[in-house]
């Protein structure tokens, strides 16, 4: 028999099905809009707006409940600098020869170099990082279960928030990402996962011209 003694009753709101439609038809014409922007204006955002964000990100699924992420708020001018010149270093690298001529080619029409001015522009700069393990004083270290998965979810649904609140975000990897927990001083059970600068739109950016596969191509009935 399972063991049901710890349980609560679900807080579920019943949705009708022409309601459902209506609101999915909304959230969908509204998620359709967000774009990756890599320019921003430098005006700040409210901390409350933040916090609400990184509230729904943490409310996300993971194995076992262990909730294995951190999402640090880089506001500090002077961490944000460290940070771009280290992930600019990395950049250049991988401009110059690590990502290859393939990579290289499919980059090209996001127009995108070694320079990240967004690093400095951006108000904040939210570093996700995934916790590989806990240390349990008396058993050690207890590894986590699906980190990937489950960070990956919780971005996801840190991008969703971001885009509903107004605000705009890169989703950026400028790998290796280690000197991100050497500049922000992270214990040695967490690994830079996601560089996501956010912030408001540069005024009259634009975006790259791209298309997501049509629903027919992603979609497999049986
Ligand atoms: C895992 C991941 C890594 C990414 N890394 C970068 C990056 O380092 N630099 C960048 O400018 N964009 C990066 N992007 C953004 C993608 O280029 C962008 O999501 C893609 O072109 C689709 O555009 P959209 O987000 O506007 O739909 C990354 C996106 C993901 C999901």
């Amino acid at each position: 028999m399972r063991d049901k003694s710890a349980h609560i009753p679900l807080d579920h709101a019943s949705v009708s099905p022409i309601e459902a439609a209506e609101k999915l038809r909304a959230f969908k014409e509204q998620m359709l809009k967000r774009r990756t922007v890599r320019e921003f204006d430098t005006r700040p955002i409210d901390q409350a707006l933040l916090d609400d964000i990184i509230s729904v990100a943490g409310s996300a699924p993971s194995g076992a409940n262990k909730q294995p992420w951190t999402f640090c708020l880089v506001q500090d001018p002077s961490l944000k600098s460290q940070i771009r010149e280290a992930a600019e270093k990395e950049e250049f690298e991988n401009y110059h020869g690590r990502m290859g001529e393939r990579w290289m080619n499919d980059l090209k029409e996001f127009g995108t170099d070694h320079i990240k001015e967004f690093l400095k522009e951006a108000p904040c700069l939210i570093v996700v990082f995934k916790r590989i393990y806990e240390v349990d004083e008396a058993e050690g270290k207890q590894n986590n279960y699906y980190v990937n998965e489950s960070v990956a979810i919780a971005v996801g649904m840190l991008l969703t928030a971001i885009h509903l609140a107004g605000l705009v975000a890169v989703t950026h990897t400028p790998s290796p990402m280690n000197f991100l927990a050497k500049v922000l001083e992270r214990p040695e059970n967490e690994r830079a996962f996601l560089l996501i600068p956010v912030g408001y739109p540069k005024e009259s950016t634009l975006v790259p011209d791209i298309k997501k596969k049509p629903l027919d191509e992603i979609r497999i009935a049986y």
